[in-house]
């Protein structure tokens, strides 16, 4: 392994659980604007072998959709826009996992990665909000399976969503976070963006499409479980998409392939690939939990050090390959 990995990743880890520490101190100011009633313990220093860290997550957490039979929407007669069918229906039925699935965070340092070609080797591939892909083929490919999408992308008119052909012919998962306990009558009154209005409108125009909402209760067990991973307080929001979408694809994929979600030697400060905004916190989290979930992320795969950090994969074996 090349000198310089191994310093990069040394210097990564030791800002990860920085971030983590400075969230410590965060977390006594910050308001619980999601009404975080946390009762679980934090966790603890002592090293879990990955299998068994992914096994209790299955046990813990899992993803969950809409569903036709879902309140208010029954009752306000909104239930036909959903999918009849659960998502990654043809492979449930199917019963055979995907072997392969790639997660692409956005990150800035996929530029030059050339990382493209292996990307598109996936069965599967995963991509988040308005990433594209066109211009960019080399470093992150050109094949989309899946897209994890939030609620801003879909409702601000910048993003047009309405309009842009990236969404079509793909899976498609919407998302807008809910309180820690709110109901969905509660969420549906107020989400954070109204992600309601143009998911109705693309159903009616497309009905065929595999285009779902995420139930958002179901994203507060995954912050759960990486609280009760994590030796420090966390930061109390949502998951990101990033680790949502590796939730999302661990029980349907013999493996997942993290690309450079957990930042390579190509790590920059600039937030995605595909403009030139710099922020580190996109990296290291501004509002998402991401240092702690990237730091489970490392200890849930059992790849080398230069695969993660001089490649920018991170490899974790899946549900069904797992046998747990
Ligand atoms: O910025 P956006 O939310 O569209 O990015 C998609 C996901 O990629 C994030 O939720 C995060 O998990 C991951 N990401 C990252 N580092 C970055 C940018 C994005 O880990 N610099």
């Amino acid at each position: 392994i090349p000198s310089g990995v191994v310093a990069h990743k040394s210097q990564l880890v030791v800002q990860l659980r920085r971030v983590l520490l400075d969230e410590g101190s965060i977390f006594a100011k910050d308001k619980n604007v999601y009404g975080v009633k946390y009762t679980g313990s934090k966790g603890t220093m002592k090293k879990t072998p990955p299998r068994e860290i992914v096994c209790n997550l299955k046990k813990s957490a899992a993803l969950r959709m809409l569903k036709r039979k879902d309140e208010p929407f029954k009752t306000l007669g909104l239930d036909d826009l959903f999918p009849g069918k659960p998502v990654f229906n043809k492979q449930r039925e199917k019963k055979q996992p995907f072997r392969s699935c790639a997660v692409i965070a956005s990150a800035g340092s996929l530029v030059d990665s050339q990382l493209g070609n292996f990307i598109d080797s996936h069965d599967v591939v995963v991509r988040f909000n308005h990433a594209p892909t066109e211009g960019f083929e080399g470093d992150v490919g050109a094949k989309t399976s899946v897209r994890i999408v939030n609620s801003q992308v879909i409702s601000k008119p910048e993003f047009d969503f309405l309009n842009n052909p990236i969404y079509d012919n793909i899976t498609m998962v919407a998302w807008d976070p809910c309180n820690y306990t709110s109901s969905l009558i509660q969420w549906y009154e107020r989400p954070d963006f109204d992600l309601f209005t143009n998911y109705w409108t693309r159903r009616q125009k497309r009905p065929n499409d595999d285009f779902y909402i995420l139930d958002p209760r179901s994203a507060w067990p995954i912050w759960n479980f990486i609280q009760g991973n994590t030796p420090a307080r966390l930061r109390r929001n949502p998951p990101s998409s990033g680790f949502l979408g590796l939730i999302l694809m661990l029980p349907m994929c013999n493996h997942v392939d993290m690309i450079e979600y957990v930042p390579s030697i190509r790590q920059t400060k600039r937030c995605h690939y595909y403009d030139t905004l710099e922020d580190n916190g996109c990296t290291f989290g501004a509002w998402h939990p991401l240092a702690a979930e990237k730091l489970l992320a490392l200890s849930m795969s059992s790849s080398d050090d230069n695969e993660i950090f001089g490649r920018g994969i991170l490899r974790i074996q899946g549900y069904p390959s797992l046998n747990c």
